[in-house]
């Protein structure tokens, strides 16, 4: 039975990296609160909108044309409330004001929108005084604990597969290796997705350490069977296995870098996959070309599949407010759309298991995963 509702006022605040059905969500949530007479206070910025006491009041007018928007109307951070950065580089603990603001804005719950960062600091906030939070995963990387998916997660494999299908044919036509660099921090569903759903033949991911020897052996296997281009799709967190150092030519290695003769110096971390490609090329010979998708992958419109999910997981929120129900991720696990408690998602991360069906299904299919 729901419990009584006092509900007055409903602080939303969106934190993390952006992605397509924010809004959608946002929305959802608004729309259902404003129709059982709870005002919305959109709290701008994530976190630090909340520490700085910057918001805006939301009715109807700025809830509408937001189902199809990409990006977040609130615009978001990734700043942590305990762990605030400062001008001078460093950083403060500013939990005290994000209580005091939640209080001086009349706030009954507040609602975020976040990845797994913004879970565990929801958490942390929630502990530190007596306030009511509820949030909703977004993420397109789909690693947010007690989800089977996250708002955004659709639209980043959607984007991820359609660059894939357009390298398909600029890379057979020059018979090329082509290399996709995904996003997806840590975890590789994105790429995994996305490989599948575009025939990719090498889906590399960050829970498999891939032995660069396997990745030759089949870009020459296709090779040598007239398959003149493949098609390698490396996760932005994937790494190589440790190889195996020949004692002969360690010695003299050790000699050239002393001399530094074949030293090179790069500004930023170079990405597995540039490193992938000038290795394919130098040991194999076959051209190759690196496209990164970036921050592509997470920008415009969201696809019906994340509309729907967020206005499902909007919707449930609003339903966990009148209910009373805090502490809460709202979540679809297994068909369902259920309330997880915080203190089981806080701080820890979904990574794809060795079991899950994108595994089983893309060895059946003889995709190389780089074991
Ligand atoms: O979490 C989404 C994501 O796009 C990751 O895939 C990527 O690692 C990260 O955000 C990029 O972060 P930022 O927006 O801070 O550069």
């Amino acid at each position: 039975m729901a419990k009584k509702n006092r509900t007055k006022c409903v602080g939303i605040l969106t934190s993390g990296g952006d992605c397509p059905g924010l809004n959608a969500g946002i929305r959802a949530l608004g729309k259902m609160l404003l129709k059982y007479n709870i005002s919305i206070v959109g709290i701008l910025d994530g976190f630090t909108g909340l520490i700085e006491n910057r918001y805006i009041h939301m009715g109807l007018n700025e809830l509408t044309g937001l189902l199809t928007q990409g990006g977040t109307i609130l615009g978001t951070s990734r700043n942590k409330p305990y762990k605030m950065p400062l001008e001078d580089g460093t950083y403060h603990d500013m939990t005290g004001a994000a209580i005091e603001n939640y209080h001086r804005l009349g706030l009954d719950c507040l609602i975020c929108l976040g990845g797994g960062g913004t879970q565990k600091n929801a958490y942390h906030l929630m502990n530190k005084a007596d306030i009511n939070i509820i949030t909703i995963p977004k993420t397109i990387d789909n690693d947010v604990y007690g989800t089977d998916v996250s708002i955004g997660y659709d639209t980043g494999l959607t984007i991820g597969a359609e660059a894939i299908d357009r390298l398909h044919t600029t890379a057979s036509s020059h018979h090329r290796i082509m290399l996709v660099d995904m996003m997806g921090h840590n975890a590789g569903w994105l790429s995994l997705s996305s490989g599948l759903a575009a025939g990719a033949d090498i889906i590399l991911i960050p829970e498999i350490e891939y032995d660069i020897e396997k990745v030759f052996d089949e870009l020459l296997r296709r090779k040598e069977h007239d398959k003149r281009f493949s098609i390698v799709v490396v996760a932005e967190g994937s790494k190589m296995k440790k190889e195996k150092i020949d004692k002969k030519n360690k010695g003299n290695n050790k000699k050239k870098n002393k001399n530094n003769s074949d030293k090179v110096f790069f500004p930023h971390k170079v990405p597995e996959s540039e490193l992938l490609a000038n290795r394919i090329e130098k040991k194999i010979g076959l051209e190759t070309r690196v496209t990164s998708l970036g921050y592509l992958q997470r920008g415009g419109i969201p696809t019906p599949a994340d509309r729907m999910l967020a206005t499902h997981l909007g919707t449930r929120a609003g339903e966990a407010v009148l209910n009373g129900d805090y502490g809460v991720m709202t979540s679809f696990t297994k068909g369902k759309y259920v309330l997880i408690p915080l203190k089981d998602i806080a701080g820890r991360k979904k990574i794809v298991e060795m079991d899950d069906p994108l595994i089983k299904t893309a060895r059946c299919l003889g995709i190389c995963l780089g074991d």
